[in-house]
This record gives structure tokens, C-alpha cells and sequence, in this order.
């Protein structure tokens, strides 16, 4: 593949898909072979993105408004990609971002209930069209994914539980509900299997492309 205008990848998925550990792999075996990578996370490390992340999350602002929080995600995300994401690609690099774009489809969008449509309308100002080339889905069963975070899964299921587990069996739905709107970049990775599998299943669609 030619790389003039760089590799965008993003990596998506619920918790206990374990996520950073298979980003981290896929960092080290594309080092390993000479490729300049370069890894990060929305909001990556960018000063102005970061703030507008704590505001989502400072604890004062419980009463934010769905649709809010939706415009902040998209304002950060763009300062994060014109300030990091873009340059990098401009160089030739392989950028690989831990959450993008579909985080908001799927959280807001799909869980939330605001829309995959509408949330794609304002991400789709906010991003210039910058998609990726692909996007790598953890796809686990969230039982399985939150029994794995949570060491002590003997105790018992309580309310609060059954609502996480409702939010993210719908986070997992709507990250499947993505693979038909974009069926040419996204693939869907089983995360049941061991963490090497997991690691080798995306690999070997990361060669693809790299092969192209
Ligand atoms: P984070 O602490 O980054 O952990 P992880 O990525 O390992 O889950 O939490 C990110 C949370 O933010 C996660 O619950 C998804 C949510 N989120 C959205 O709701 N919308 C978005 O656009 C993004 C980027 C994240």
C-alpha cells in the first residue's frame, strides 16, 4: 500500500473487550516491523481536547443535556484530529486511535438514543471526512467483558448491574448495527478468544491493507 497520505485505524468496543492490551500488540508488531506508528486515543493527549473532555466528565455537570455532551465529544474530537491525527498521516504514519467517530454513534447515537443519524450529521462537520481505513471492532458478550473487569464476580447481581449490563448489551448492538452502515471498513473480531488470538485476528486485517 502506498502510504503518501498515511494509515488511519481506529480500534473500537465495550468494556472488558480489552481494548488497550490488543492496541498496545498491535503497536509492538507494527514497530517490530519498521513501520512508523503512532498510537493514540480521543482525546489523545491534545491539551484542548483533554478539557473539553473534563467538562463531559466533572462530576458538577451531572445534569448535562444528552445532545450536549454529544457536541462536546465532537468538538474534542476534532481538535484531537487536526491537531495530532491529521499532521501524522500528512508524514506517511500509520495512526491507530483508541476510539473515534463510532464511540459517538454508538454511545450517544445508539445507546443514548439520540440517533446514529443525527450523531453522524454533526460528527460529519467535525471530521471533514476523515474516516478511517478500517476500524476494528471487539465484539464480546458484555456479561463476559464485565465479568472480566470485575475480579470479584461472585458476589451478587445487584440493580445497578443489570442496568450496566442492559447499556452495554445495547453498546454491543449498536457497534453491529455499524458493521451494515459501513460494511467496507469495519470489521467485527470475535474478543471472546484469548488475548493472542484476538491480537492475531487483527493483525492479519491490518496486513491485508498493508499488502493492498
Ligand atoms: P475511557 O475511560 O476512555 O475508557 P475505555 O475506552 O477503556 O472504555 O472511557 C471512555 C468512555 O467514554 C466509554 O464509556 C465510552 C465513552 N465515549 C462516548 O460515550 N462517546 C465518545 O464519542 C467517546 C470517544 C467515548
Amino acid at each position: 500500500m502506498n502510504f503518501k497520505n498515511g494509515l488511519f485505524i481506529t480500534l473500537e468496543g465495550g468494556e472488558g473487550s480489552g481494548k488497550s492490551t490488543i492496541l498496545t500488540n498491535i503497536i509492538e508488531y507494527l514497530e517490530k516491523n519498521n513501520y512508523e506508528v503512532v498510537k493514540t486515543r480521543e482525546p489523545g493527549g491534545v491539551r484542548i481536547a483533554e478539557d473539553i473532555r473534563n467538562i463531559i466528565l466533572d462530576k458538577k455537570n451531572t445534569n448535562m443535556d444528552g445532545k450536549t455532551e454529544a457536541l462536546l465529544y465532537a468538538a474534542s474530537r476534532r481538535q484531537h484530529l487536526v491537531e495530532k491525527v491529521i499532521p501524522n498521516l500528512k508524514k506517511g504514519k500509520i495512526v491507530i486511535s483508541d476510539r473515534y467517530l463510532d464511540s459517538s454513534l454508538v454511545y450517544q447515537g445508539y445507546a443514548r438514543n439520540i440517533g446514529m443519524d443525527e450523531i453522524l450529521n454533526i460528527n460529519l462537520f467535525a471530521i471533514d471526512n476523515t474516516l478511517p481505513k478500517l476500524t476494528l471492532i471487539l465484539d464480546i458478550d458484555p456479561k463476559i467483558g464485565l465479568q472480566r473487569i470485575n475480579k470479584n464476580s461472585q458476589r451478587e447481581v445487584n440493580r445497578l448491574d443489570l442496568e450496566t449490563l442492559e447499556f452495554h448489551n445495547k453498546v454491543r448492538k449498536g457497534y453491529l448495527k455499524l458493521k451494515e452502515l459501513f460494511p467496507e471498513r469495519i470489521h467485527i473480531i470475535d474478543a471472546s478468544k484469548s488475548i493472542e488470538e484476538v491480537t492475531k485476528d487483527c493483525i492479519e486485517q491490518i496486513e491485508k491493507l498493508l499488502n493492498e
